[in-house]
């Protein structure tokens, strides 16, 4: 009885969720400043940057700012330790039909695998003036 109790804990345990919400007019004031090129290689890797550029080329901040959403839903799920991760290591890929995942490169992965997480999930919404995420994580 008392094993039972202690693994559905531990499954319990196993099962993080994280949330942001972002205001896309902060993305797009980091845009407008001369800072600009420096934010984007900080907080965005190449393959984001590209993905949030509309077809004039320039980028679009509510697609940014889904992807910043997301990067700090899943260090929610990872917890304090994630403070010394970059912002590289969390990404938003976008599949062919749209759909995004989150990938972790070895640092986070290392984190994540230090609290039996192992699987992530992501859902992404904006809207000129807000985006969201929604990060699951699982053992
Ligand atoms: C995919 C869809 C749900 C997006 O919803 P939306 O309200 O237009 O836009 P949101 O801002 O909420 O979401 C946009 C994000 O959805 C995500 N998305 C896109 N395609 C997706 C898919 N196939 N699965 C999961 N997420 C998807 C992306 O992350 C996208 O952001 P990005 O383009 O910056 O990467 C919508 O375009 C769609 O295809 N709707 C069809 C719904 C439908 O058929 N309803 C009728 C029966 S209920």
């Amino acid at each position: 009885m008392a094993l039972t109790l202690i693994t559905r804990l531990r499954r319990h345990r196993s099962v993080r969720v994280g949330m942001d919400l972002v205001e896309v007019a902060d993305v797009a004031a980091a845009l407008a400043s001369p800072r600009a090129a420096r934010y984007l290689e900080l907080v965005y890797t190449r393959a984001e940057r590209q993905d949030c550029k509309t077809p004039s080329g320039s980028f679009d901040p509510s697609r940014l700012a889904a992807r910043f959403a997301a990067k700090e839903a899943a260090w929610k799920t990872l917890g304090e330790a994630a403070a010394a991760l970059g912002w590289h290591s969390i990404e938003v890929v976008r599949a062919r039909g749209g759909e995004p995942s989150i990938r972790l490169d070895a640092r986070a992965a290392e984190v994540a695998r230090s609290r039996g997480l192992k699987r992530f999930s992501v859902s992404l919404s904006h809207e000129p003036a807000y985006a969201a995420a929604v990060v699951v994580a699982t053992a």
